[in-house]
């Protein structure tokens, strides 16, 4: 120890810089990690990791993991049989009262590295830290530095939506080397929902048997005949976990320090379970709902033999019970859960599915465990100890720290990894969206209404990624990365040292490292951006006219209300942004001009996103009238986009004319799809 200390002395230290200074050492550079570190000093010289027979040495933990991860990982270390030899020390204090037992400290002197931590947690991330600076054990020959460093957030997330696409347990591990690498701790495994049921029940073979298999594997062709099928059916597509590959799943996890939270989704998106086992839904009848019947002792008995399995297996604290999108419809007239809501004074629905969620915390509380609920847990009461996931938008989570509950950001326009993150014309299907690397690393958690009291039950945030659209595991991992990067930046760094130009560069270095270990990523050098047109206000005779509406938009797509399609502006990639107005009826308006004018064009533009039901007119009418009285007819343009293109396209319906007008009136047909929307940015007059 005393001679670890002088070495450090007698180093000259020739700059102390942070990340964010844009100083970036190409060897074995600190600068190039993610997520960046608290403190950075560069010192001088270089310590060289021998090629073969590097060796560390752990004081103070006999029986850890990190030892056998050390073996096996890419720096190929070999346990020394001294202190004084190894290459790479190991002090692990195990100081009670440390709060932060992911913090580390790591000192590379021309002489060996050193790493000191309260906990195994905090030398394992010191050990992420090297592997990103020696790319992943390639680059042998370190830069001199002293790092101090301690993650932001306790929870630092991705979810991995396994029910949609079932994924191997390899897949899965391959990503916990991932998330390692950038500090993840949080893997969120969404192991049950209407697309499939992906974890062994013993008591409840047909969920295994049945509700985990589908006869289509692509989504779009499942959700024209959406039922379940036995294992041994032709074209079966699906799969499971057994519990012995969900004990190999976690023993994989605890030694990459990823607590693995398993989901069993309640009481909605829950058609796989009542299509299996009917007598749980209010119909008693497969294919009617996707609502458990929570008048219904059995749906308890169920639910709770269910989870019981699950605690069994997983030491995660957290059991995360869904609470999602429940269309709580067929309980207004199921006799059980009318019943129910008498006998417990229960007023509506939102108070059934509180009831619900209440008596399912009891229990999960009642085995050691707690649960986490999506927002809609907030409907109706909260459980007394749940933690809430905010994803529509982040006012559930305020409201839920505000009352003292434990909360967890991933906000959908910012964290949601299934939206495009570049232009949606060269990206795969998605299933719309659109949230680029920026903006995903944009995003600040701790809202500036909140005190600091209210603030310590923010634990962090998590990237979801909704796999309706993402069947391949290539496709998966290329919608995690980078974006994974910018959510382990958030969760980890001070705020004060982010800097997302300094950040991309980064995220092009670690692209490159994932890519050399066989992971697949977006091509982040060839972003395309934003769509250009949305950059710039345009200029039209219609710019700022008021405009009639025949039929209301839709008031959760409103836009700029009235002013939407004559405000000048074009929407972005996504219908999110607030620049499109969707509309489940046809788009009938008028457009007054204010006086008679001589027009030549008129044309808007719509998007088609047919993985989120959004599809282009049939078609569009144009009618001129200098009195507001007499139309005339003066063009038809046909919608010639057909409805299975799983690529999101723009589609510009243009009429050019020879009239005089001062009203203009413009009809667009709604597509046929049932469900279809519509969505317009301008009308566009010239
Ligand atoms: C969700 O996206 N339904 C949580
Ligand atoms: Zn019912």
């Amino acid at each position: 120890m005393r001679k670890l200390i002088s070495s450090i002395i007698a180093t000259i230290i020739v700059a102390t810089v942070y990340a964010t200074d844009g100083l970036m050492p190409s060897v074995g550079s600190p600068f190039s990690i993610i997520p960046v570190p608290n403190k950075i000093e560069i010192t001088k010289g270089t310590y060289k990791l021998p090629d073969n027979g590097a060796t560390f040495y752990i004081k103070g933990e006999k029986d850890c993991t990190l030892g056998e991860y050390l073996r096996t990982s890419s720096l190929a270390l070999q346990q020394a049989n001294k202190a004084g030899s190894a290459n790479i020390l190991i002090e692990i204090s195990n100081k009670k009262g440390e709060n932060n037992r992911e913090a580390y400290e790591l000192h590379i002197t021309p002489k060996r590295v050193s790493i000191k931590a309260t906990d195994e947690a905090g030398a394992f991330y010191a050990i992420q830290t090297i592997l990103q600076m020696s790319e992943g054990g390639a680059k042998r020959e370190l830069q001199c530095c002293s790092l101090s460093d301690a993650p932001r957030f306790s929870y630092r997330g991705l979810l991995f939506d396994v029910s949609r696409h079932f994924r191997s347990k390899e897949f899965l591990m391959k990503q916990m080397d991932a998330m390692a690498l950038m500090k993840l701790n949080k893997m969120h495994l969404h192991m049950t929902n209407g697309a499939g049921w992906r974890i062994e029940i013993e008591r409840y073979p047909r969920l295994t048997e049945f509700a985990a298999w589908r006869p289509y594997r692509s989504w779009m062709d499942w959700a024209d005949d959406t039922r379940y099928c036995e294992s041994n059916y032709p074209t079966a597509y699906g799969g499971y976990y057994t519990k012995e590959d969900i004990k190999e799943i976690l023993k994989y996890a605890e030694a990459r320090h990823i607590t693995v939270i398993p989901d069993i989704e309640m009481p909605g998106h829950s058609e796989e379970v009542l299509a299996a086992y009917p007598e749980l839904s209010c119909s008693g009848e497969p294919y009617k709902n996707s609502d458990y019947c929570i008048g219904k002792e059995e749906t308890f008995t169920f639910l709770e033999n269910v989870l019981t399995e699950v605690m069994e297996l997983f030491p995660s604290e957290y059991i995360h019970i869904g609470g999602d999108e429940a269309v709580k419809q067929g309980w207004k007239d199921c006799p059980h859960c009318k019943r129910r809501m008498q006998e417990e004074g229960l007023e509506n629905v939102d108070e059934l599915q509180s009831y619900l969620i209440h008596r399912i915390e009891k229990f999960v509380n009642s085995k050691g465990h707690k649960i986490i609920g999506w927002d809609e847990i907030l409907e109706g009461g909260l459980a007394p100890n749940a933690t809430v996931m905010s994803w529509r938008g982040t006012e559930g989570g305020i409201k839920a720290m505000k009352a003292g509950h434990d909360v967890i950001m991933t906000p959908g326009e910012s964290c949601y990894l299934d939206f495009t993150q570049d232009a949606a014309f060269k990206e795969p299907v998605s299933i719309g969206g659109y949230t680029p690397l920026k903006k995903v690393y944009m995003y600040e958690p701790l809202e500036q209404n909140i005190s600091a009291e209210e603030a310590k039950h923010l634990l962090g945030l998590q990237g979801n990624l909704w796999s309706e659209y993402i069947t391949e595991d290539s496709h998966a991992e290329y919608m995690y990365y980078p974006r994974a990067f910018a959510i382990a930046e958030t969760g980890w760094s001070r705020p004060e040292n982010k800097d997302y130009e300094n950040f991309r560069s980064r995220a092009l270095g670690l692209c490159s490292l994932l890519q050399a270990q066989g992971y697949t990523t977006f091509d982040l050098a060839n972003e395309f951006g934003e769509r250009k047109e949305s950059l710039q206000p345009i200029e039209h005779l219609g710019k700022g006219c008021k405009v009639s509406y025949k039929l209301p938009y839709n008031s959760k797509y409103s836009a700029n209300g009235d002013a939407t399609l004559t405000d000048g502006v074009l929407g972005g990639w996504t219908y999110l942004d607030k620049c499109w107005q969707g509309t489940m009826k046809d788009v009938d308006v008028t457009i007054d001009l204010g006086t008679v004018q001589p027009i030549k064009y008129v044309g808007a533009s719509f998007m088609h996103s047919a993985g989120a039901w959004v599809h282009v007119p049939k078609k569009m009418d144009v009618y001129l009238s200098e009195d507001g009285e007499e139309f005339t007819l003066v063009g038809t343009v046909w919608g010639d986009i057909p409805n299975e293109i799983p690529k999101i396209l723009f589609k510009q319906y243009s009429v050019v004319c020879n009239g005089k007008a001062r009203y203009i009136r413009v009809h667009a047909t709604r597509n046929d799809r049932p469900g279809a929307w519509l969505f317009t940015d301008e009308i566009v007059i010239n």
